[in-house]
C-alpha cells in the first residue's frame, strides 16, 4: 500500500470545505498514513483544532513562532517530517500566496521549506477559480512542479452550482497515491539526479497573418515523454514547446513558444544553465518573410507567400555547447543515416535520433516510434516502442554521455 507508514502533512486553510478536513486525516489514516496538521488563521473558522488533533493524533499546528518541543524551529520541522505536503482545501488566497513564495504564516514556510512533493486541492467559488489571477497562480503553481487535484463540479457553498468543490475523498487519496508511487518509481533510478535539460518539443508555427499560419504535423508526443521520464529519473527539466494538446508534465518547468523564432530566444537564454539539451521539436525551417497584421483578404487575389530561412536553433546551440550534452532528431522518409551524420556534424551533435516516417509505428501523433541513434561511430535501430521506453533509452544515452563528458 502507497500510503502505509508515509507522513502525510495536510495544510488546511480557510474554505468552507475545511469541514471535511477530519474525513480526510480519517482516510488517510485508514490507508496506513501518518498525518499532521498544519492550518492557516482562518481555517479555524471551519473546522476546530479539538477535531483535528484527536483525529491526527498530533497537535495542531498554526502558529509560526509557538514553542515547540518537538522540532528545534518548527516550520523546518514539518517540513523535514512530511513525505507529502497536501494542501486541502487550497483557498485563492494560499494558493496566490505560494505562487509568489510569500510566506507569512506556518503553511507558506512549510511550503517553502519542504523538500518533499506537494499537492493542492483548491477549493473556492466557480468564478474565483476561473478569475484569470487564480488561473495563472494554479498555473505557476502546476509548472513548478505541485501537484493539482482537479476541483469537483456540483454545489458550492454559495448555493449556486458548478466547478470548484474540493475534490472527493477519493480522489484526494488517489491522487496522493498515485503522486507516491510515481515518487517511489522515480526514485528507483535516479541516474539523472543534478542534471539539468532542455527539451525542445512539438511543432512551431509561423504567422502568415493574425489567422493563418505555416505549421507541421508534429504533436509533441516525443518530447513530453522525454520531459517526463527525465523528470522521473531526478533531472531539472526545462521543456520549450511549441503549440501542443498535451498537459504539461508534472514538475517541469514549461515555456511555451509559437514561432522558431521565439523558440530560439527561449532556448538560448536555458541553454548556458543546463548539462544536455534534446532538440525533439519539429522547428520550421523557414517562415514567411513577411507577417500581415490584419487578414489577408481573399478578393486580394493569390500572392506568391515569399519565406525566409529559420536559424536552425541544435546549430546555434552546438556553436556554442562547450562540455554540453546535444542531441538531434533528424525525421527522414528515406534511409537516412548518411544524412544524420551529415546533421550530426552541422549540429555539433553527440548524438542524432534517426526517425524513419515511412515505418509503420514511428512518426507523428502515434504513441510508438522506431528509431536509429546515429553518432559518427554507430547506427543502432531499436525496435518499435512506446514512446516513453524510446525516452528512456535517449536517456540512457545521455545519462552515458554526460558521465562521460563532465
Ligand atoms: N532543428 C532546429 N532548428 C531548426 C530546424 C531543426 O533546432 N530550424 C532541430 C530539430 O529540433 C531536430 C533537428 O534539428 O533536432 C532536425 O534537423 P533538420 O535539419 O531540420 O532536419 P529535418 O527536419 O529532419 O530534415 P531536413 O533538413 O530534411 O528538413
Amino acid at each position: 500500500m502507497t500510503l502505509q507508514d508515509r507522513h502525510i502533512l495536510l495544510g488546511i486553510t480557510g474554505g468552507i470545505a475545511a469541514y471535511k478536513a477530519p474525513l480526510l486525516i480519517r482516510r488517510l489514516l485508514e490507508c496506513g498514513a501518518k498525518v499532521r496538521v498544519v492550518r492557516t488563521a482562518t481555517a479555524e473558522q471551519f473546522v476546530t483544532d479539538t477535531t483535528l488533533s484527536v483525529l491526527s493524533q498530533h497537535p495542531v499546528s498554526a502558529d509560526l513562532f509557538a514553542p515547540t518541543d518537538e522540532f528545534p524551529v518548527l516550520h523546518v520541522g514539518l517540513a523535514e517530517w512530511a513525505d507529502l505536503f497536501l494542501v486541502a482545501p487550497a483557498t485563492a488566497h494560499t494558493l496566490g500566496k505560494m505562487a509568489h513564495g510569500l510566506a507569512d504564516d506556518l503553511l507558506t514556510c512549510v511550503y517553502l521549506a519542504t523538500q518533499a512533493p506537494t499537492m493542492v486541492a483548491p477549493a473556492m467559488e466557480e468564478h474565483m477559480l476561473q478569475h484569470p489571477q487564480v488561473v495563472a497562480n494554479c498555473q505557476r503553481l502546476r509548472q513548478q512542479g505541485v501537484g493539482w487535484i482537479e476541483p469537483a463540479t456540483g454545489p458550492l457553498a454559495s448555493g449556486a452550482s458548478g466547478k470548484g468543490r474540493m475534490a472527493d475523498i477519493e480522489q484526494i487519496i488517489a491522487d496522493v497515491e498515485s503522486n507516491l508511487a510515481s515518487q517511489a518509481d522515480s526514485n528507483s533510478t535516479q541516474d539523472l539526479q543534478g542534471r539539468r535539460l532542455l527539451v525542445t518539443a512539438g511543432p512551431t508555427l509561423e504567422d502568415l497573418d493574425p489567422v493563418r499560419f505555416i505549421g507541421n504535423r508534429s504533436t509533441g508526443k516525443m518530447g513530453y515523454a522525454i520531459a517526463e521520464q527525465a523528470r522521473r529519473r531526478g533531472a531539472s527539466v526545462h521543456l520549450v514547446s511549441g503549440p501542443t494538446q498535451l498537459p504539461v508534465p508534472d514538475g517541469v518547468e514549461f515555456v511555451g513558444v509559437r514561432s522558431a523564432l521565439d523558440m530560439l530566444q527561449a532556448c538560448e537564454s536555458a541553454f548556458e544553465g543546463v548539462d544536455a539539451a534534446i532538440m525533439a521539436a519539429a522547428v520550421a525551417d523557414f517562415r514567411p518573410a513577411t507577417s500581415s497584421q490584419t487578414k489577408m483578404k481573399r478578393d486580394a487575389g493569390i500572392k506568391p507567400i515569399e519565406l525566409v530561412e529559420n536559424p536552425d536553433i541544435a546549430a546555434t546551440l552546438g556553436a556554442r555547447k562547450g562540455k554540453r550534452v546535444l542531441i538531434a532528431f533528424a525525421m527522414e522518409t528515406g534511409q537516412g543515416v548518411d544524412e544524420a551524420r551529415g546533421k550530426l556534424k552541422k549540429k555539433s551533435a553527440d548524438l542524432v535520433v534517426l526517425n524513419n516516417l515511412q515505418q509503420e509505428g514511428a512518426g507523428f501523433a502515434v504513441d510508438t516510434n522506431i528509431v536509429s541513434f546515429v553518432d559518427s561511430k554507430r547506427e543502432q535501430t531499436l525496435p518499435l516502442l512506446e514512446k516513453h521506453e524510446v525516452a528512456d533509452r535517449i536517456l540512457d544515452e545521455v545519462a552515458d554521455l554526460l558521465q562521460r563528458v563532465l
